[in-house]
């Protein structure tokens, strides 16, 4: 087992659009131990969001690695990085993405539905991760029906459920005040704690990030800052 579940080498994302090229990674190394909790601040535009799509390999990088638990992640097809992403990542976004036809409980389940499980397979643990983040009473309510800090928890639950390594959460805070962000980064920390899930966690709310194990600073795709 490597030391570190996360490691890049000269990751570089280039966009390349009709008139322009715009190097939003440029050259990242950075090491995250397994269990950390590292946070990704910097301004609009800094490459935040870019570095945590590769990182979650929902994008390739245009040159240099990822490497998890010291496997080159990016060697893998398509579709074997989708079973990646499936079993071993969770996502949280800034907006929860759940679908709103859905209930909590179904939008918990869906991670496994798509990862080929049965239902009854997967019910109660979806049931035991939506107690877990305090909605054990919100169960069918759907998205619509729950507040933005209630809709921010389903979303956790459904990245936690299949108990990934690791959790990419991208400004999941930016959407909330402050009292509710704050109670959302709790639960982030609790599950830390209770599951050793590692965590990489973009805000550019200094208060957020000074509660993380440690934070990288980005300006123009490169990192300027470690502490
Ligand atoms: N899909 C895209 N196509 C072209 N340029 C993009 C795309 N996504 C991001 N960019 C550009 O890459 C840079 C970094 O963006 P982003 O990673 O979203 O930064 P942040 O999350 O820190 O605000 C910005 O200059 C942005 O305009
Ligand atoms: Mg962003």
């Amino acid at each position: 087992m490597s030391e570190y579940i996360i490691e890049t080498r000269n990751l570089r994302k280039v966009y390349d659009t009709n008139d322009s090229k715009v190097a939003a990674l440029n050259g990242i190394e950075m090491k995250v131990k397994r269990g950390e909790t590292v946070g990704v601040m910097g301004v609009s535009g800094s490459g935040k969001s870019t570095l945590l799509h590769v990182l979650g390999t929902l994008d390739r990088p245009t040159e240099g690695d990822v490497i998890y638990d010291g496997e080159e992640i990016f060697a893998r097809t398509d579709q074997e990085l989708a079973y990646f992403r499936n079993r071993e990542l969770g996502f949280v976004f800034q907006f929860h993405y759940l679908l709103p036809e859905f209930s909590a409980l179904e939008n918990v389940l869906m991670p496994g539905l798509i990862g080929g499980m049965e239902r009854r397979e997967m019910e109660e643990s979806a049931v035991g991760m939506l107690e877990r983040v305090g909605l054990g009473a919100r169960l069918s309510h759907r998205p619509g029906e729950l507040s933005g800090g209630e809709q921010q928890r389903v979303a956790i639950a459904r990245a936690c459920v299949l108990r990934p390594r690791v959790i990419l959460a991208d400004e999941p805070t930016g959407n909330l005040d402050q009292d509710t962000g704050s109670s959302i980064m709790d639960l982030f920390l609790q599950l830390n704690e209770e599951y050793g899930i590692t965590i990489v966690l973009v805000s550019h709310d200094v208060t957020i990030a000074v509660r993380l194990d440690r934070r990288i600073r980005l300006l123009d795709g490169k990192i300027i800052d470690e502490n």
